[in-house]
Protein backbone atom coordinates (compact mmCIF):
# COMPACT_ATOMS: atom_id res chain seq x y z
CA UNK A 1 0.00 0.00 0.00
CA UNK A 2 1.22 3.28 -1.16
CA UNK A 3 0.71 5.98 1.25
CA UNK A 4 -0.82 9.36 0.21
CA UNK A 5 2.23 11.30 -0.28
CA UNK A 6 0.49 14.78 -1.61
CA UNK A 7 0.37 15.71 2.29
CA UNK A 8 1.75 17.13 3.82
CA UNK A 9 3.80 18.96 1.53
CA UNK A 10 6.52 22.17 1.26
CA UNK A 11 6.05 23.40 -2.38
CA UNK A 12 3.50 22.97 -4.90
CA UNK A 13 4.45 23.80 -8.46
CA UNK A 14 1.81 24.01 -11.20
CA UNK A 15 3.15 23.19 -15.07
CA UNK A 16 0.68 25.02 -17.24
CA UNK A 17 0.10 24.74 -20.94
CA UNK A 18 2.44 27.89 -21.21
CA UNK A 19 5.17 26.25 -19.85
CA UNK A 20 4.72 23.47 -22.22
CA UNK A 21 4.75 25.52 -25.61
CA UNK A 22 7.85 24.53 -26.99
CA UNK A 23 7.40 20.96 -26.31
CA UNK A 24 4.23 19.48 -27.86
CA UNK A 25 3.82 18.89 -32.00
CA UNK A 26 0.80 20.95 -32.76
CA UNK A 27 1.90 23.83 -31.77
CA UNK A 28 -1.15 24.79 -33.61
CA UNK A 29 -3.34 22.89 -31.53
CA UNK A 30 -1.06 24.69 -28.56
CA UNK A 31 -2.23 28.43 -29.97
CA UNK A 32 -5.59 27.61 -30.10
CA UNK A 33 -6.13 26.26 -26.46
CA UNK A 34 -3.77 29.06 -25.08
CA UNK A 35 -6.40 31.72 -27.11
CA UNK A 36 -9.57 30.59 -24.82
CA UNK A 37 -7.51 29.17 -21.85
CA UNK A 38 -3.96 27.99 -20.12
CA UNK A 39 -4.62 24.95 -18.51
CA UNK A 40 -2.82 23.66 -15.87
CA UNK A 41 -1.39 20.04 -17.46
CA UNK A 42 0.66 18.68 -14.23
CA UNK A 43 0.87 19.46 -10.10
CA UNK A 44 4.43 18.77 -8.64
CA UNK A 45 3.97 18.26 -4.47
CA UNK A 46 7.61 18.36 -3.49
CA UNK A 47 9.28 17.37 -0.02
CA UNK A 48 12.01 20.28 0.31
CA UNK A 49 15.45 18.18 1.82
CA UNK A 50 19.12 19.27 2.07
CA UNK A 51 20.39 19.02 -1.64
CA UNK A 52 23.00 16.26 -0.35
CA UNK A 53 24.06 12.76 -1.86
CA UNK A 54 22.40 10.77 1.47
CA UNK A 55 18.99 12.99 0.84
CA UNK A 56 16.76 11.34 -1.32
CA UNK A 57 13.99 14.00 -3.32
CA UNK A 58 10.51 12.28 -3.24
CA UNK A 59 7.86 14.58 -5.04
CA UNK A 60 4.10 13.49 -5.97
CA UNK A 61 3.21 14.43 -9.15
CA UNK A 62 -0.67 14.49 -11.01
CA UNK A 63 -0.77 14.71 -14.00
CA UNK A 64 -3.80 15.76 -15.44
CA UNK A 65 -6.02 13.70 -18.51
CA UNK A 66 -6.02 15.86 -21.90
CA UNK A 67 -4.42 16.29 -24.96
CA UNK A 68 -2.85 18.94 -27.10
CA UNK A 69 -4.24 18.44 -30.65
CA UNK A 70 -3.52 14.39 -30.84
CA UNK A 71 -0.49 14.04 -28.12
CA UNK A 72 -1.54 13.05 -24.68
CA UNK A 73 -0.12 15.40 -22.22
CA UNK A 74 3.06 14.67 -20.33
CA UNK A 75 5.68 15.92 -18.02
CA UNK A 76 8.50 17.96 -19.83
CA UNK A 77 10.89 15.62 -19.21
CA UNK A 78 14.47 15.77 -18.40
CA UNK A 79 18.19 14.04 -18.41
CA UNK A 80 19.95 13.83 -14.77
CA UNK A 81 23.77 15.29 -14.55
CA UNK A 82 26.03 14.74 -11.87
CA UNK A 83 25.43 12.50 -10.52
CA UNK A 84 23.67 11.57 -13.78
CA UNK A 85 21.82 8.74 -11.28
CA UNK A 86 18.95 6.76 -11.36
CA UNK A 87 15.15 7.33 -11.14
CA UNK A 88 12.04 5.17 -9.31
CA UNK A 89 8.83 6.16 -10.96
CA UNK A 90 5.87 4.49 -8.61
CA UNK A 91 2.30 4.42 -9.88
CA UNK A 92 -0.20 5.48 -7.44
CA UNK A 93 -3.29 5.67 -9.98
CA UNK A 94 -4.16 6.00 -12.84
CA UNK A 95 -2.60 4.71 -16.26
CA UNK A 96 0.20 6.21 -18.52
CA UNK A 97 3.44 5.39 -20.20
CA UNK A 98 6.90 6.72 -19.12
CA UNK A 99 9.61 7.60 -21.97
CA UNK A 100 12.77 6.82 -21.07
CA UNK A 101 15.24 7.97 -23.93
CA UNK A 102 19.15 7.66 -23.89
CA UNK A 103 21.52 10.25 -25.28
CA UNK A 104 21.97 8.75 -28.40
CA UNK A 105 18.20 9.23 -29.09
CA UNK A 106 17.34 5.64 -28.46
CA UNK A 107 13.38 5.92 -26.90
CA UNK A 108 11.68 2.86 -25.08
CA UNK A 109 8.55 3.04 -23.56
CA UNK A 110 7.54 1.02 -20.42
CA UNK A 111 3.62 0.82 -18.63
CA UNK A 112 2.74 3.31 -15.21
CA UNK A 113 -0.28 2.46 -13.48
CA UNK A 114 -1.15 2.09 -9.82
CA UNK A 115 1.06 -0.52 -7.98
CA UNK A 116 3.48 -0.34 -10.72
CA UNK A 117 7.18 0.81 -10.47
CA UNK A 118 9.25 2.22 -13.57
CA UNK A 119 12.97 2.29 -13.32
CA UNK A 120 15.27 5.30 -14.86
CA UNK A 121 18.37 3.42 -15.36
CA UNK A 122 21.84 6.17 -15.31
CA UNK A 123 22.14 7.91 -18.81
CA UNK A 124 18.54 8.36 -19.29
CA UNK A 125 15.78 10.95 -20.14
CA UNK A 126 12.25 10.42 -18.61
CA UNK A 127 8.80 11.58 -19.08
CA UNK A 128 5.65 10.14 -18.12
CA UNK A 129 2.70 10.70 -20.25
CA UNK A 130 -1.05 10.28 -19.28
CA UNK A 131 -2.76 7.70 -21.70
CA UNK A 132 -6.14 7.57 -19.51
CA UNK A 133 -9.21 9.34 -18.80
CA UNK A 134 -8.56 10.06 -14.94
CA UNK A 135 -5.15 11.73 -13.07
CA UNK A 136 -1.95 10.00 -13.30
CA UNK A 137 -0.66 10.14 -9.63
CA UNK A 138 2.98 9.33 -9.28
CA UNK A 139 5.77 9.18 -7.00
CA UNK A 140 9.48 9.91 -8.16
CA UNK A 141 12.33 8.93 -6.10
CA UNK A 142 16.05 9.91 -6.36
CA UNK A 143 19.16 11.14 -4.57
CA UNK A 144 18.93 14.92 -3.56
CA UNK A 145 22.11 15.69 -5.38
CA UNK A 146 21.08 15.26 -8.70
CA UNK A 147 21.46 17.69 -11.02
CA UNK A 148 18.88 18.11 -13.77
CA UNK A 149 18.97 18.57 -17.67
CA UNK A 150 15.92 19.84 -19.42
CA UNK A 151 17.74 22.09 -22.39
CA UNK A 152 18.08 18.73 -24.05
CA UNK A 153 14.91 17.63 -24.15
CA UNK A 154 13.80 21.56 -25.05
CA UNK A 155 15.67 21.89 -28.19
CA UNK A 156 15.72 17.72 -29.38
CA UNK A 157 12.49 16.24 -27.91
CA UNK A 158 11.86 12.47 -27.14
CA UNK A 159 11.99 10.70 -30.14
CA UNK A 160 8.42 9.15 -29.62
CA UNK A 161 5.25 10.20 -28.73
CA UNK A 162 2.01 8.99 -27.65
CA UNK A 163 -1.11 10.37 -29.66
CA UNK A 164 -4.61 9.24 -29.90
CA UNK A 165 -5.83 8.34 -33.51
CA UNK A 166 -8.99 7.13 -34.61
CA UNK A 167 -9.87 6.35 -30.78
CA UNK A 168 -6.47 4.03 -30.33
CA UNK A 169 -3.12 4.65 -28.48
CA UNK A 170 -0.83 5.08 -30.67
CA UNK A 171 3.28 5.77 -30.37
CA UNK A 172 4.80 7.50 -33.41
FE1 LIG B 1 14.33 12.88 -12.91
Amino acid sequence: MIPNLKEPYGKKTYRRLSDLVEYFADRKAVEAILSRDNPVVYEVYEHPVPPEGEHLIFATTVLLSGKVGEEFYFTKGHFHTEPDGAEVIIGMGGTGVVLLQDRAGRCGEETLQANCVVYSSPGYAHRVVNTSKENLVFLSICRADIGHDYDTITTKGFAKKIVEKEKRITTE
